[in-house]
Formats: structure tokens, sequence, C-alpha cells
């Protein structure tokens, strides 16, 4: 489980984060929504430990992480697929796939076959540079690449961005599939509400560094909710 609680963020002067509480638990999909600038990717980057936090705690599987690099994080199972997928595009697909092991002990280092199972056009690929795949076949081998690691929290920042349907689809069905694993909590960012909404278990809209609305699946007010997301 993770429990972000009271986090504070900023960027100099500015302030992108404040007092922020967010829970993750395993086989959950916690949504974490809202416009753009409201301060979600630096959500991210403070849960995977990418920048620090100045007030405030983060604590994963009961262990406090707030003060962790990005690699001690990883090495704890938490795995960050960023905005705008930051794939290596001289790299091959397998070769990407391949620096999701740094965190791996050396025994472990093998692609799992689920990432080929969830995005079969992986396989296809694999002598293909990076660069060379389409914005959709980018986001599945950025996705892939996290799962490499087989992470126990898996941070997606809005994976569906610039996506056509047809792949938008089947990166649903994977987000699916891992939260049927039961064992892996993840967080989604996401613009895209529809999406979200088919997926999440919990819920949280934020505006202008705070969460503004937060909910779970069955108590989920539709009018709230797209009222918080229009703020
Ligand atoms: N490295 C940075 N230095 C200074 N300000 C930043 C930096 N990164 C983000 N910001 C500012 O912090 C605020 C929150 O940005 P953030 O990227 O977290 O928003 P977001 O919700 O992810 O937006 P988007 O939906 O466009 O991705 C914005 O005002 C942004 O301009
Ligand atoms: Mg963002």
């Amino acid at each position: 489980m993770l429990e972000a609680k009271s986090i504070d963020l900023k960027y100099g002067a500015a302030h992108a984060l404040r007092g922020v509480d967010l829970v993750a638990e395993p086989g959950k999909v916690t949504c974490v929504l809202g416009r753009n600038g409201v301060g979600k990717t630096s959500l991210l980057d403070a849960l995977a430990g990418q920048h620090p936090v100045s007030r405030g705690s983060i604590v994963w599987e009961g262990k406090n992480i707030t003060g962790l690099s990005p690699a001690d994080r990883a090495r704890r199972g938490i795995a960050y697929v960023p905005q705008g997928r930051e794939i290596f595009p001289l790299l091959t697909v397998q070769e990407n796939l391949e620096t999701g092991f740094a965190p791996l002990l050396r025994r472990d280092r093998r692609i799992p076959v689920e990432v080929f199972e969830l995005f079969p056009v992986l396989k296809t690929m694999l002598g293909r540079r990076g660069g060379d795949l389409s914005g959709g076949q980018q986001q599945q081998l950025a996705i892939g690449r996290a799962l490499v690691m087989r992470p126990r929290l898996l941070l997606l920042d809005e994976p569906t961005e610039g996506i056509q349907p047809s792949i938008i689809k089947d990166i649903g069905r994977a987000i699916s599939f891992l939260r049927s694993l039961g064992q892996i909590a993840i967080v989604l960012v996401e613009q895209y509400l529809d999406f979200a909404r088919e997926l999440g278990d919990h819920f949280a809209v934020m505006d202008r560094g705070s969460v503004v609305y937060a909910s779970g699946r069955a108590e989920l007010d539709d009018g709230e909710l797209r009222r918080a997301m229009a703020l």
C-alpha cells in the first residue's frame, strides 16, 4: 500500500503541490484527474522520487520512502511511465525493454512473457528502433519497459495522451489485466475521463496543486466529479 500524506512540492518559489494526500492499494487503480498544469505530473514525480517534497511523507509497504532516490524506489518495486513516454529513440525495442532491468538482480533479468501477451506488436518489432514506432506503439513500449521490473506500484502519466482509439483500448485492457492480478497498485493520471472512469477504484481530482474532490468508485458522484474537473 502507498500512502502519501500532506505532500508539498515547490519549484523555487512556485508551489506545485499543497497538502496532497493519496492512497494506492494492490489490485486497485487510483485515478488522478485534473486539467493541464494542476500538478498531476508533479505528484507522480514526488512519488517516484524525481523531485523532493518540501513537506509531508510517502509511505510504501509500511516504510517511509520520502528521502529515497528514484533508483532506490525502483528497487522497492516502484515503476514510472512518464508523460511523453521517454523511450530511447536510437535504441531498439529490445534494448529499450532491457533498460527496465536496471533495478533487478542479474538472475531476474528476463523480459516477462506477459509484456508480449499484452502488447504483441512489441514482439514483432524487437529489432526496430524505438524512434521508428508510432506514438501508440511507443506508449506500449514504455508500459512494457516498466513491467520488465515486475513492479508492485505502477505510476502511469496520461498513457492515452495523443494516442489513437484502437491503441487506447489495448492500453485499457492491459491496465485492467494488471489490476486483476491483485498484486500491483496502480496510480493512473488521466485527463480522458471516460477511460479513467472505467478503470478507477479511487478518484482524486486536482486543482492548483491540491486535491479538490476525492471519492471511491462506489460513492462517486459523476456530477461532482465533472464539476471538480471543470474548475
Ligand atoms: N520543472 C519545473 N519548474 C518550474 N515549474 C514547473 C516545473 N514543472 C512543472 N511546473 C509548474 O508546476 C505546475 C504543475 O505542473 P505539472 O506538470 O505537475 O501539471 P500537470 O497537471 O501534470 O499538467 P499537464 O496536464 O499539462 O501534464 C504548473 O504550473 C507548471 O508550470
Ligand atoms: Mg503532466
